[in-house]
């Protein structure tokens, strides 16, 4: 559950880099008490590109099927890339348990993505429950900040 005692639906994927954390981060969040929407991969594919797994959750997350996204790659860095491109996905790279929490309180993160080829399981797990344990603080500041956000994506030259 999360810090308000939510029980929420986690979108997850995969690419051939990410494919190996990806059972520790399945079994950390269904050990929570949240559910698991799986969008692959099934299995290795060495020839399978981040981009499908990515659109397909963040998909997922924009539709309201999903609370959450987590999306794993070699480097995490492709994920980002192709998630951000979805309206209403706010994506980030973090390999740190401040950046994990911060990113949702303060920034609005809904999908974490994460290097299958920079860290081990353990620590994705542990990135993954903080993630998810973390709600966004409904502060002034905070949704001034992320209304700016949802302004750029309508309007790429919205803004300062
Ligand atoms: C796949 O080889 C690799 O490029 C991909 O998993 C990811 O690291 C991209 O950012």
């Amino acid at each position: 559950m999360d810090e308000g005692g939510a029980i929420l639906r986690v979108a997850i994927g995969a690419d051939h880099g990410g494919l190996a954390l990806k059972q520790a981060v399945v079994d950390r969040i269904e050990l929570l008490g949240h559910s698991v929407l799986d969008f692959g991969a099934g299995r290795l594919d060495v020839e399978d590109d981040y981009p499908d797994y990515a659109v397909r959750v963040s998909r997922a997350v924009n539709a309201g099927v999903a609370d959450r996204g987590v999306l794993l790659c070699g480097s995490g860095v492709g994920m980002v890339l192709a998630a951000n491109r979805i309206p209403g996905v706010r994506a980030c790279l973090c390999h740190d348990i401040y950046s994990a929490s911060q990113g949702v309180s303060d920034d609005g993160m809904n999908v974490l993505c994460l290097g299958g080829r920079v860290i081990g399981p353990a620590l994705a797990a542990e990135l993954v429950e903080v993630f998810l344990a973390t709600r966004f603080r409904d502060e002034p500041r905070f949704t001034r900040r992320l209304d700016k956000l949802r302004a750029l994506e309508d309007r790429p030259d919205a803004g300062a």
